[in-house]
């Protein structure tokens, strides 16, 4: 269970009028199940596009940060670390996977299936969320590569970016590298279709943040009381996913000592997935002084892979508004 002031964002969110849930409560054990199984639904190119890139990419990346440990924020399944791996186990050393994820059963079962498939690597599970688990990886000395991908970078605003970014850097050395998977503005269609796909995977996810607050805070919310909607806003190049209440509700979360009233029609945000035009998180990136080494796309120029280095390693204060997202 979390802390009462690791859910204090949660309470906000419930309370302000925008309600909004964070996108961490899709992570329980069968979220994280349902989000691999949104992996696989024709409609969401995402997973396959940036598994296309890495596949072709591997080596050059390697080849280009030459490290001794990985370390995977957000990592999930590992499936596209693990083709990654591939490539390099045999010119490390001492392979080293640092696996951080807030859900501990996807974690343990990766940790399983690569101690199988990749049995020299040495694994380290750290579970919880990155404000917790980022910092304890700050003692090693081997340099580094970090991945934040699965578009994982998409669900903050910019002003989340560039703290993130240098969160990061508290567990980063000098000299270590951070590739990125970020999705890229396109044909609203194809948007649109990735996050309402015809099986309805998406939609059970986005529910799955419901069941997850009843779990861990007790709750009573009445799950049929909402339904999944997934939206594009071209302003601001951005999906929105929220739960829309089809009549009047309420429902308390006791452990959080919170009631919630609901209005029919009223938009409850889950998540933003952003898709950055070509060259924006290039930019932004930059004022957390974090350089782009080269960005990969695919044929399509879907999606993209970027890796960046840390370049200023002495200025740990970077934050605040970078107004590039208005
Ligand atoms: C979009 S999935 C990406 C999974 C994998 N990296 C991939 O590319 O397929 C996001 C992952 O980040 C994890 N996650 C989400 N919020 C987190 C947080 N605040 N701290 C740590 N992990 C988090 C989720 O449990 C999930 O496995």
């Amino acid at each position: 269970m979390r802390s009462t002031s690791m859910s204090q964002d949660l309470m906000d969110g419930l309370s302000n009028a925008q309600k909004s849930i964070p996108c961490r409560y899709y992570y329980d054990d069968l979220g994280s199940r349902l989000f691999e199984e949104q992996c696989k639904q024709p409609e969401y190119y995402l997973y396959r596009t940036e598994k296309k890139i890495l596949e072709r990419q591997s080596e050059k990346i390697l080849k280009a940060c030459s490290v001794e440990t990985f370390v995977d924020l957000g990592c999930g399944n590992c499936e596209k670390t693990e083709m990654f791996l591939r490539t390099s186990i045999s010119m490390m050393r001492y392979p080293l996977l640092n696996m951080i994820d807030i859900n501990g059963l996807i974690v343990e079962e990766a940790s399983q299936r690569l101690s199988q498939t990749l049995p020299t690597l040495n694994t380290v599970k750290l579970v919880g969320d990155y404000a917790a688990t980022i910092p304890m990886h700050a003692h090693r000395i081997e340099p580094s590569l970090f991945f934040f991908l699965g578009s994982n970078i998409g669900n903050m605003t910019d002003d989340e970016i560039l703290r993130f970014m240098n969160m990061c850097r508290t567990g980063m050395r000098d000299g270590d590298y951070i590739l990125i998977g970020h999705d890229l503005d396109k044909d609203p269609a194809l948007l649109t279709a990735a996050y309402n796909d015809k099986n309805g995977v998406a939609a059970k996810t986005n529910l799955n943040v419901l069941s997850n607050l009843n779990n861990q805070y007790a709750g009573n919310i009445d799950i049929s009381a909402f339904r999944h909607e997934a939206a594009y806003y071209p302003e601001g190049f951005t999906m929105k996913s929220h739960l829309v209440a089809l009549r009047d509700t309420m429902f308390t979360l006791p452990k959080l000592k919170l009631t919630v009233s609901v209005k029919a029609g009223e938009r409850i945000l889950t998540e933003i997935e952003r898709k950055f035009p070509m060259g924006y998180l290039e930019q932004l990136l930059e004022l957390a002084n974090f350089k782009l080494v080269e960005e990969f796309h695919d044929d399509n120029a879907w999606f993209a892979v970027s890796l960046f280095r840390d370049v200023c390693r002495n200025d740990r204060t970077v934050s605040g508004a970078s107004g590039l997202d208005g």
